[in-house]
């Protein structure tokens, strides 16, 4: 009897040190992946093994599962790993897969690119699996109405690149890096270089395909105007599975001009990003300069200093621009040679760091390197202080913040026009620029990666008298698990109101009654979903 348990011990043992692979789902001893692989089988015999659905028995899981981690301290092998990732080829294996795991006491975790902040399409304290839509990924593009339908996995590099192939004057206003997904990207707002003149990649959704936890197929008009406006901003995850969404594209001119200028402390570089805060709000919309900081030089050979750089994006030509920066920001000195004229699908290689490239490496979902970061957001409503940049710059010449950046970007414009509630995104008027917090570290240093993020805390709390407060606002799509987590996704409205109200303000609340019509029985969740609210009910 000793014996015996010792022997099974010894091959508990085993198994859990030979394959750091095994979830923690195996240890919770409940579901069983061959039964809910038989589950899928039931409903549709495509699933096929080692090519729509990967276990930890199949050859290529690791590859699979970690080729859609972006941030690599999701990727680590003391992370917690699905029992199956699934990787659908047609739109009609995803409703089995949404039944089959809510049928199994499986948690879903949705994956589009893999791009979250914390990990949340990848990774779950709970036995899950990982449903990844990286092989749906149809652009539609329809130049005479001006709008195009896209699946969830395609990343916004392709989207770019097929607009900018079907008409030279059409873009759309979303985010920066080519490499984010559609699916998670839209559905928690989406911002870039279009922000002044056109709003939110979100403000510009006009349908949706979605899978709700009852395995349907909906749209916007069988979804209803409830659920269509809670999916256009709410963050992913919460809802449903996006399929699909059906955007307005925007008009661009067939020539516009960009130019990156770096200035240091010696040369005027807080005094001008001091009065950067108060005027590029309110430059014309056509023209949206950001801001983008860290340390350059050494602080051991004692020339370290602060390169801020002024990056930015027109739409329209060069003469016009100068005359433009004149007027309204002549102290940064930008001449003729700074600025570039170029297509605006060029300028989104651009604004990405790599201009040199051909264009068709916004079609490369590898294209960037993965980094182990941390990152944070804030929203400014009244300028830093001149005298508080001091102390910016004093927690950049720290060791931890040797791969620290800080960017700026700008509101205003067409920001400004739409109200906080038209969808859940509720960051408008009133805001100045919002911030991006990030620190970055390389595999050598992951051992302390606590150091880093320690620092980032420092940071943020420093910053934290110069921004938005009661809330302190924040970005959802610049996910923060440090703002409160939900117990396993069962947490309270009121205790998750803390990060709800940081992220949507006043739209939480609607955003938990809609989650508790559609999804009572909280199926879709993660640390930050959103709980339902129950309301209407007597008692
Ligand atoms: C390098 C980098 C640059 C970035 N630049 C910008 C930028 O310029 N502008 C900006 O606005 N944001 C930017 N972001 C943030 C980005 O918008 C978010 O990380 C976004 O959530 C990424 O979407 P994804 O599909 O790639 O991520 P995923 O990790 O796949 O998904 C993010 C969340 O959405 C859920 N989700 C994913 N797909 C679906 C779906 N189909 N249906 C339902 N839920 C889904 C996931 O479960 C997860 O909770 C950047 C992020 C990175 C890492
Ligand atoms: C099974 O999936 C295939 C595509 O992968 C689809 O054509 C077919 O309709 C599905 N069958 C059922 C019963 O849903
Ligand atoms: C495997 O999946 C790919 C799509 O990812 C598909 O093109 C291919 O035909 C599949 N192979 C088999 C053997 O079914
Ligand atoms: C993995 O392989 C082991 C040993 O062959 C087997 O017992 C187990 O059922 C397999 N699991 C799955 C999910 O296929
Ligand atoms: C810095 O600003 C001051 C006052 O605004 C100005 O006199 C000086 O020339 C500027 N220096 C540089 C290097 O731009
Ligand atoms: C700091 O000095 C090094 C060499 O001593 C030089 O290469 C570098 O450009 C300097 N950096 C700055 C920001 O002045
Ligand atoms: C995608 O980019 C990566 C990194 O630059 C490169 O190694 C890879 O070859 C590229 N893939 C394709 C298909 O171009
Ligand atoms: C969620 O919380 C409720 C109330 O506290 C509790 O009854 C329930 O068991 C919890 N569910 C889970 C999955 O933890």
């Amino acid at each position: 009897m000793v014996n015996l348990s010792i022997s099974l011990l010894f091959i508990f043992f085993t198994l859990f040190s030979s394959s750091s692979l095994l979830a923690r789902a195996t240890s919770s001893g409940s579901p069983d992946t061959q039964s809910f692989l038989q589950c899928l089988s039931l409903r549709n015999n495509t699933f096929i093994p080692n090519n729509i659905t990967y276990t930890q028995n199949d050859s290529s899981y690791s590859t699979v599962l970690n080729s859609g981690i972006f941030n690599l301290r999701f990727a680590s092998p003391s992370t917690p790993k699905p029992l199956v990732v699934i990787t659908p080829i047609d739109e009609s294996q995803v409703p089995p897969v949404v039944e089959c795991s809510k049928e199994h006491g499986l948690q879903i975790r949705i994956r589009s690119g893999g791009h979250d902040y914390e990990g949340a399409s990848s990774v779950s304290q709970l036995p899950f699996v990982i449903l990844d839509l990286l092989n749906l990924r149809s652009i539609d593009i329809d130049v005479e109405s001006g709008t195009a339908w896209v699946q969830s996995g395609a990343i916004i590099g392709e989207l770019y690149y097929r607009i900018a192939e079907a008409s030279p004057t059409l873009a759309f206003p979303a985010g920066v890096c080519p490499t984010l997904g559609i699916g998670g990207h839209f559905a928690g707002g989406a911002y870039g270089t279009l922000l002044r003149k056109h709003g939110l990649g979100a403000d510009h959704i006009i349908d949706a395909h979605v899978v709700d936890a009852n395995g349907r197929i909906l749209d916007r008009e069988s979804m209803g105007e409830d659920l269509f406006w809670a999916l256009r901003g709410g963050g992913g995850a919460s809802f449903g599975v996006i399929l699909s969404w059906k955007v307005n594209l925007v008009p661009v001119p067939e020539t516009v001009t960009v130019f990156s200028v770096q200035r240091t402390l010696q040369q005027n570089g807080t005094e001008l990003l001091h009065h950067w805060q108060s005027i590029a709000h309110d430059f014309h919309e056509d023209l949206f300069v950001r801001v983008i900081f860290s340390r350059i030089g050494s602080v051991e050979t004692g020339n370290a200093t602060i390169g801020v750089t002024f990056n930015s994006l027109f739409l329209g030509g060069v003469d016009r621009l100068l005359s433009m920066m004149q007027e309204s920001f002549p102290e940064l000195g930008l001449v003729r040679e700074d600025c570039e004229e170029m297509s605006w699908v060029e300028s989104t290689l651009y604004f990405n760091g790599f201009p040199t490239q051909p264009l068709d490496f916004l079609l490369n979902r590898t294209a960037l390197d993965k980094r182990y970061f941390k990152a944070k957001s804030d929203y400014v409503t009244q300028p830093i202080p001149l005298a508080a940049f001091e102390g910016i710059w004093n927690l950049l010449y720290e060791e931890e913040a040797a791969g620290a950046v800080v960017i700026f970007a700008p509101y205003g414009g067409r920001m400004n026009e739409i109200s906080k509630s038209a969808i859940p995104f509720p960051h408008r008027a009133g805001n100045l620029y919002s911030i991006q917090h990030l620190v970055y570290w390389n595999a050598e240093d992951n051992a302390e990666s606590e150091k880093y993020i320690t620092w980032m805390r420092k940071l943020y709390r420093y910053f934290g008298a110069y921004v938005s407060k009661s809330p302190r606002a924040a970005y959802i799509n610049y996910k923060d698990y440090d703002l409160g987590q939900n117990n396993l996704g069962n947490t309270s409205f009121a205790k998750a109101s803390i990060w709800g109200t940081d992220y949507f303000n006043g739209n939480f609340k609607r955003l938990a009654q809609v989650k508790a019509v559609v999804d009572p029985g909280n199926f879709f969740r993660n640390e930050q979903s959103i709980p339902p609210l129950y309301y209407n009910r007597k008692n």
